[in-house]
């Protein structure tokens, strides 16, 4: 993929979480500005990209894309253009099959996949000014060896173009799921799902649909491989989303925990909620710049859990600087002194340490003993440093 682009790993909104098919060039529009006016776009929101359901049913005489003409009658050119004019980047979503996942489950007409039409689809994502492409395999079928193929064929047509375009793939989800061992989309793809998708709730025990803790412990199951260009994908952020299949959305805490999660783990950041509407608290949580410093930091590595008892586990990440940010997980319905050393987080035992609480914004100090009450369904994010 593109070396260009996606060092660290991508932030942007995506239609999907909160909207389903329910989209048209107006939401777009009114988000593009949103992200804007609300310091999104600033706080590193910045590419915009278009799920499911933006397309005609049929391509065209010559086998080309076109925007669906009643809900974006303007086209895609035109809307590419006015997010671009925002400072924002553009996405969309295709999928390397016959029919995209709405097409496949019927909620949406037609067969537009990209198989047979890769060379000729990414020309025209790339004439449209696009920077951001989801390919979504979408299918039960298929074996890991199919999906390279397909996936690597749009890569290489992509590559074509020219364009630097960020290439996320979502591979047959079932398979990482199911067995863990998920294959290293390394240098085919710059982020790739390692679970199901995500709902807007903390924990299930139903096998299909998967709350924020099951998919960490879902994305954790992969080697740590994580890095510059190339990033695991545990789905994109249901914080400030309500109200989805059921499901009624995450509290503060749960919101705060699922972004620090996303950040300790070197996640993609793809906003999910109705930013034309969101609340004040929603927007200081998705912009806190001391978390998103997490995830951006430069070295990308994934961290991983240093210590597990029960519901309560400790999370560490080794950040460019030589600091570590430690993450006191609390999975569980009551809230819990959760303990750690600056030694089991990977630090000199011996020095003293600055605690920096990235929720409280607030500093103190440490010759050793870490501990944090943190809440039902939390996590106390620290960023720990040798002075
Ligand atoms: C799949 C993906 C989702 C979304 C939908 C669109 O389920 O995992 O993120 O793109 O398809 O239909």
């Amino acid at each position: 993929p593109d070396p260009r682009v996606a060092r660290t790993p991508p932030m942007g909104w995506n239609s999907w979480n909160s909207f389903g098919c329910g989209i048209d060039e107006r939401l777009i529009r009114d988000t593009a500005d949103h992200l804007v006016s609300s310091g999104m776009r600033d706080a590193g929101y910045r590419y915009l990209v278009v799920d499911d359901c933006w397309f005609d049913p049929r391509r065209d005489a010559g086998g080309e894309l076109r925007a669906d003409p009643v809900r974006f009658p303007s086209g895609m050119r035109a809307l590419a253009d006015y997010v671009h004019s925002r400072g924002l980047e553009f996405g969309l979503y295709e999928v390397p099959t016959d029919r995209t996942c709405a097409q496949r489950s019927g909620t949406y007409p037609g067969a537009t996949g990209s198989r047979g039409h890769e060379e000729q689809d990414a020309r025209t994502f790339a004439d449209w000014g696009v920077d951001y492409l989801k390919y979504d395999w979408c299918s039960p079928e298929g074996t890991l060896d199919e999906q390279i193929d397909a996936f690597s064929t749009m890569r290489n047509a992509l590559r074509a173009t020219g364009r630097p375009i960020v290439f996320s793939i979502n591979p047959n989800s079932d398979h990482a799921a199911k067995t863990g061992a998920t294959h290293d989309w390394t240098g085919i793809a710059h982020q790739w799902r390692t679970t199901d998708d995500i709902k807007p709730v903390w924990h299930t025990d139903g096998a299909d649909e998967m709350g924020v803790v099951d998919v960490v412990d879902v994305n954790r199951k992969a080697a740590r491989r994580a890095g510059p260009g190339h990033w695991h994908d545990p789905d994109m952020l249901e914080v400030g989303v309500h109200d989805v299949d059921g499901f009624r959305g995450l509290n503060g805490s749960e919101a705060r925990a699922h972004l620090s999660t996303w950040a300790v783990m070197a996640a993609p950041l793809l906003a999910g909620n109705n930013v034309t509407t969101m609340p004040a608290e929603v927007r200081d949580a998705l912009t806190n710049p001391e978390v998103i410093a997490v995830d951006q930091d430069p070295a990308g590595i994934e961290g991983t859990p240093v210590r597990a008892t029960g519901d309560q586990q400790v999370w560490a990440k080794p950040m460019a600087d030589g600091s570590r940010v430690v993450a006191l997980f609390n999975r569980g319905d009551r809230p819990a002194t959760i303990r750690t050393t600056a030694g089991e987080a990977g630090l000199p035992r011996a020095s003293a340490c600055t605690v920096r609480d990235l929720w409280a914004h607030a500093t103190t100090t440490t010759s050793g003993d870490i501990a944090a009450v943190v809440p039902a369904h939390g996590v106390a994010l620290l960023r720990v440093s040798a002075r």
